[in-house]
């Protein structure tokens, strides 16, 4: 059946059962590969995405049930040439050990600076809690997250627009 989805600002008519995980046709259908499967139960938080800008584990989600929602993957924030402010602190810390939640990391990091641009280090804590890190890079990722709001401070007081 083809399904039609919007991801990073692009429509894509997809041959997919509406059942797949988003995260499948995210990886095999668009070749979009940042977020990864870790678990396949929504318990790693490796494949998150967002959904009209809500983190969402895609390995839950049904393609078919997006219908017109909008979908974003760390491939729509930056390249590795011109990384956004979230992705360059994540760099400039670097959170990442092995890598593989970072993409995950990254889009829930995001979400949550989209919201609240000056998290507190404890709204950090709790809105970064579903999303596991095996090689332990925790505190590197904290300083990430802290240090993308600091540069989104510097922009925002600048009056430039990311
Ligand atoms: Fe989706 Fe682990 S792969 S939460």
């Amino acid at each position: 059946m083809t399904i039609s989805i919007n991801v990073n600002g692009e429509d894509h008519p997809i041959e997919a059962d509406p059942d797949t995980p988003l995260l499948y046709v995210l990886r095999d259908n668009l070749e979009l590969n940042g977020a990864k499967y870790g678990c396949g139960l929504g318990q790693c938080g490796a494949c998150t995405v967002h959904v009209d800008g809500k983190a969402i584990v895609s390995c839950l989600m049904p393609v078919g049930a997006l219908g017109q929602r909008q979908v974003r993957t760390v491939e729509g924030l930056g390249t590795i040439q011109k990384p956004n402010v979230v992705q360059k602190a994540f760099q400039d810390e670097q959170a990442a050990q092995c890598g593989y939640c970072i993409a995950g990391m990254i889009m829930r990091a995001q979400a949550l600076l989209d919201r609240v641009p000056s998290p507190t280090e404890e709204d950090i804590r709790l809105h970064m809690q579903p999303n596991l890190c095996r090689c332990g890079t925790h505190a590197r990722i904290l300083r990430a997250v802290q240090r993308a709001s600091r540069e989104l401070s510097l922009t925002m007081a600048k009056g430039e627009v990311q």
